[in-house]
Parts: C-alpha cells; structure tokens; sequence
C-alpha cells in the first residue's frame, strides 16, 4: 500500500491489517506505552474544506506518533491562487513525509500521488472517506467483535460516506442494505464493484434496509459544497432518518453510526442519536487511532 485514495485500492488483508494495528496502537496510548515510529517525520495537512475530527485527529495522531503535522489551508496556499496541484505535490514532495488532503474532486487526490514522491492520504472528497470508514470498521468490531457476516444499513444521500461504507463493509464480508432516494444513490463505480456481492442491496424504503441490521448509519442530507441545495434536499430526504420507527425493525442490540457532524430531526432523531451516543463518539474517537494505523503503514512501511 503506497497511498490511501480510496479503498476501492485496498485488499481485505490491508484493510484488516490496519484495524489490527489501530487496535495495538489504541491500547498502547491507552496504556501510556509510547510509540514514536514516525519520530523526525512531517505530514503536511491540506484543507480545501471545514473539519473538526480530520483535523485534530490527524495533528494529535501525528504528535503521538512523534511527529509533527503542519495544517495547511488552500486558502493560504499558492493552490489557491491556481498553483497546479502537480507542482505542489513535487514541492511538498522535497519536504515533508505525507500529505493528507481533503477537497472536492477526486482527481485532484489521485494526481497529487501520481505526481508527487510521498505518500498521500485521502482525508475526504466528494467521492470518498476512507479514513472515516477504517475508524467506523474498527468500531464495529469493537462492538460486535466480528465484522464478517454481520448486516450493515445506511439510510441516506449516496454519498462519500455512502461509497466508502458500501465498499469497506463488502470488502470485510458485512452484507450491505442502502436505502437511497431516487437521484441520490452512489457513484456508479461503487455500484459497478457492490454488483458482484450477492449480500449487497439498493432499495427506496429505509424500513426494508433496516430490517434485521446490527449496524445502521446515516450522514447529513447536504454535505459540504452542497449548502445551495439543502432547501431541495430536506424535501428528496424527508423520511431518510434513523428513527424509533426504523430502530423497530433492526435487531435489539443494534448499533447506530455516524460520521458527524449530526443535523438532528433530520437524518436522525436526537432520540436515538443520544440513546446511541457512546457509539458514535467511540467512533470519533477512533478517527485516531485508525488514521495512527494508516500513516504507520504508509509512513515507516518497514515498522
Ligand atoms: N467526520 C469527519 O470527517 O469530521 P470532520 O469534517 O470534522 O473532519
Ligand atoms: N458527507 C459529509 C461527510 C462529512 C464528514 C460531507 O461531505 O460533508
């Protein structure tokens, strides 16, 4: 593994691989053991969009690690002022020892590895979030001590959240029920590889989704870039929303996900999002040690 773009990229072995590893590092940070494997080392954090966990996890993450991380917003960047994407990946390429970059195209990623010489991490666009999925996946099997076999549902807008989670859980061996309105369902690339797994459905009804799930997750009905649209998007998403009535109809200790940030009363009750609080804040709190994983692996391969 020479980059995390997205985990169409990945293997389940690489997959399972950084789980295990976020799990060693959790317990050594929880144990006060250290770990400065990336001791001497610099990752350059470029946001071209707003984050609170990305952010924060990757800079603490960073500093444990022995580390050091430098943020870095296009705004303040020659990027934007149309510096080539291809230019700054072989600038920062003679400085630091990784980029994390989160903005809106896809593309935009990809070149950054196909040009520059580091590793480059994905830390959202448009297309995908795969950290967040390696954090949720570790959280899952935090919870339920398997990830194989298990019934993941997503009740939403089929996007990056969506893309990413439909491939990581079908990667692990989890069947995959989406429930997506008309003109929202995720990338067709993701629907072309979700095509070979049996265990994988698309339907319009939330409740059908649910039915039986041990996992269900949602994510905002506008995401970033799309605030133009929220008025359009919370008619297309009226009904999308984890609720009691879905809760019903999944098993009884079923765990409930989400990437944050949370609009509550909209694509989830403040109900079930504080009933499921412990949930959702373990998973923001294993952004850390996943994204620890990830830059080991990518950063001191040799480790
Ligand atoms: N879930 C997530 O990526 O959060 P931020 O936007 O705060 O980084
Ligand atoms: N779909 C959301 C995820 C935020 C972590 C967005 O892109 O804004």
């Amino acid at each position: 593994m020479k980059h995390l773009l997205k985990l169409l990229d990945l293997s389940t072995d690489e997959i399972i691989d950084i789980l295990n590893l976020a799990d060693q590092l959790k317990y050594e940070q929880k144990h006060g053991i250290p770990h400065n494997i990336l001791k001497g080392m610099t990752l350059g954090m470029i946001f071209q969009k707003a984050s609170t966990r990305t952010r924060v996890s990757f800079e603490t993450g960073m500093y444990q690690l022995g580390g050091h991380a430098l943020f870095l917003s296009s705004k303040e960047l020659q990027i934007g002022r149309g510096e080539p994407v291809q230019d700054t990946a072989r600038v920062l390429s003679r400085y630091l020892n990784g980029i994390m970059i989160r903005t809106f195209e896809q593309s935009e990623v990809e070149n950054l590895a196909e040009y520059g010489s580091i590793p480059i991490i994905n830390g959202l666009t448009d297309f995908c979030h795969p950290c967040q999925v390696l954090a949720d996946l570790q959280t899952i099997r935090e919870y339920k001590n398997k990830l194989d076999g298990l019934k993941f549902c997503y009740i939403g807008d089929g996007n990056n959240m969506a893309n990413s989670l439909t491939v990581g859980c079908l990667k692990v061996g989890m069947s995959v029920s989406l429930a997506c309105p008309e003109g929202y369902h995720p990338d067709p690339q993701v629907l072309e590889f979700a095509k070979a797994y049996d265990n994988f459905k698309l339907v319009a009804d939330p409740k059908e989704a649910a039915a039986d799930a041990d996992v269900l997750y949602t994510d905002v009905w506008a995401s970033m870039g799309q605030e133009g649209e929220a008025e359009k998007r919370k008619i297309a998403f009226k009904g999308y929303q984890i609720n009691d009535d879905v809760m019903s109809v999944a098993k009884s200790d079923a765990m409930v996900l989400h990437c944050l940030p949370a609009h509550r009363e909209e694509e989830i009750t403040a109900k079930v999002f504080e009933q499921h609080a412990a949930d959702i804040f373990d998973e923001a709190e294993n952004r850390l040690h996943a994204q620890k994983a990830v830059m080991v692996r990518l950063m001191a391969p040799e480790k």
